[in-house]
């Protein structure tokens, strides 16, 4: 063993430090499969004291280490380097404490998102974020990533549900702030900093959750409408309507609805027919049993009745519920004759989203006639996702659709990351959407926490400058 293995070994014990071919596939790849390494070591350190330890260690190697996590990222923000160190919390997956009267989840870093949002239910308390990759995304990842989901539109970000954060520095040091106030103007929130920075500024290694009273009504519904500026203001009418309790509007393009519900017509029937332009999954929750379904049909059918909404079918159990989910979140079916395609996540106000869409779609069918392009969304986020397919893929066609896509991100001034951050495959574009000072500041403040360039080396901006 060199010195470097045995002092990692002394650190986690023998039996936690794989090497080389000892690395399993799920520490090396990220859900693209795009994206693969070959680590030199692997360690699954227990405490936020070993994970300080293991740092040092790597800084004096100049070892680049990535924290690995459910790896459902679609950047390669989560890939290990080559030859570098994969840092895996998954034995750091303990919910040390919840406090229900602060509203409060005290959980480690190596938390699967689904297992906190269960013990938060049991006790019925509430962690709104929500997502797909749920079952396997951990709480340090969506951390790192600031990941958003289907109900940013009422309790926000992963950023709004963090009070508290440990992390550990580049150099070693651990910061344990476990606070569980919301306020907190004390100087610089520096714990914002760390949220969002894809692994480059720290290692969280613990978080206090703001967790919320858990709802105890919910309706669902698909709804349809013929043009986005209906859709648009049909979103708005919700919002208000629904007193405040609107908590999802994901909507989708007919083209997605049409796809997703062809491939799933084998287990389910498509809920609406296809005549509609535009579709909506919605959702509300609340707390009135007796008023919040009533109330939900009736918005609903008054919308229906001014022409604004052209048709809507609302779940009647909470089976039919997750029925209607499954039009937007099981896409495998859908999506198997597309494969290999590019998925997008841009944002931009509202009032760009057709524009953008238009243009972005224009360009891609001029430049390839046989593109399938898909647009579905958080669209209460102003967030959009596009999956562009012409069934083949090589390294050209990639940049080809990215100068498409993120052009016209550009010309609306939106973002070309709403949730799955820069990574390595979308840094060469960083500067389409932030501007020179703003990069100039992100090097300051990269250069002032990780010196050595240790934490996450290649990611962000380490990839924009090779
Ligand atoms: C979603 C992922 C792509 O919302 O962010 O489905
Ligand atoms: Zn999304």
């Amino acid at each position: 063993m060199s010195n470097l293995q045995s002092a990692l070994a002394v650190v986690v014990g023998q039996g936690q430090l794989f090497l080389d071919g000892d690395i399993g596939e799920r520490y090396r790849v990220d859900t693209t499969r795009r994206h693969t390494s070959r680590p030199c070591c692997l360690v699954r350190p227990a405490t936020t004291a070993e994970v300080a330890a293991v740092i040092k260690i790597a800084a004096i190697h100049d070892l680049p280490v990535t924290v690995v996590g459910g790896q459902t990222g679609t950047v390669g923000g989560a890939v290990p380097r080559d030859g570098g160190l994969a840092l895996s919390l998954e034995r750091m997956n303990q919910i040390v404490e919840t406090d229900p009267m602060s509203m409060t989840m005290t959980v480690e870093a190596g938390c699967i998102l689904q297992h906190v949002q269960e013990a938060a239910e049991a006790e019925r308390l509430f962690l709104p974020l929500d997502l797909g990759s749920r079952g396997s995304a951990t709480i340090g990842g969506v951390i790192a990533a600031n990941a958003g989901g289907n109900r940013v539109l009422r309790w926000g970000m992963m950023r709004d549900m963090v009070l508290g954060l440990e992390v550990v520095l580049a150099d070693g040091t651990i910061i344990s702030s476990l606070t569980k106030m919301l306020k907190d103007n004390a100087g610089y929130n520096w714990k914002h900093l760390l949220i969002g920075s894809e692994g480059t500024l720290g290692v969280v290694t613990r978080a206090v959750l703001r967790l919320r009273p858990a709802p105890t009504t919910r309706q669902t519904a698909i709804i349809a409408m013929d043009s986005f500026e209906e859709a648009a203001r049909v979103l708005h009418r919700l919002e208000v309507g629904l007193s405040g309790r609107l908590s999802s509007f994901e909507l989708m393009w007919q083209e997605f609805f049409a796809r997703m519900t062809e491939g799933q017509l084998g287990r389910r029937p498509r809920p609406l027919p296809l005549d509609h332009g535009y579709y909506a999954v919605v959702e509300a929750m609340g707390g009135d049993p007796e008023g919040d379904a009533a109330q939900f049909e009736r918005v609903l059918g008054a919308l229906i009745e001014e022409g604004l909404m052209r048709d809507a079918v609302i779940a009647q159990s909470d089976r039919e519920a997750e029925g209607l989910w499954a039009v937007r979140e099981e896409m495998e079916a859908g999506l198997r004759s597309l494969r290999p395609f590019s998925v997008y996540d841009v944002s931009m106000g509202l009032g760009d989203m057709r524009r953008f869409v238009d243009h972005a779609e224009e360009r891609l069918k001029a430049a390839f006639p046989e593109a399938v392009v898909l647009f579905y969304g958080h669209a209460g986020d102003g967030n959009l996702h596009a999956i562009v397919s012409i069934g083949r893929m090589s390294a050209e066609i990639q940049r080809a659709y990215d100068e498409i896509i993120y052009g016209a991100v550009r010309e609306v001034n939106g973002s070309i990351a709403a949730e799955h951050g820069i990574g390595v495959s979308r840094a060469p574009f960083l500067p389409w959407t932030r501007s020179t000072s703003e990069l100039a500041l992100m090097r300051q403040l990269k250069a002032t926490l990780d010196p050595l360039g240790i934490l996450n080396r290649g990611k962000l901006l380490d990839a924009l400058d090779t």
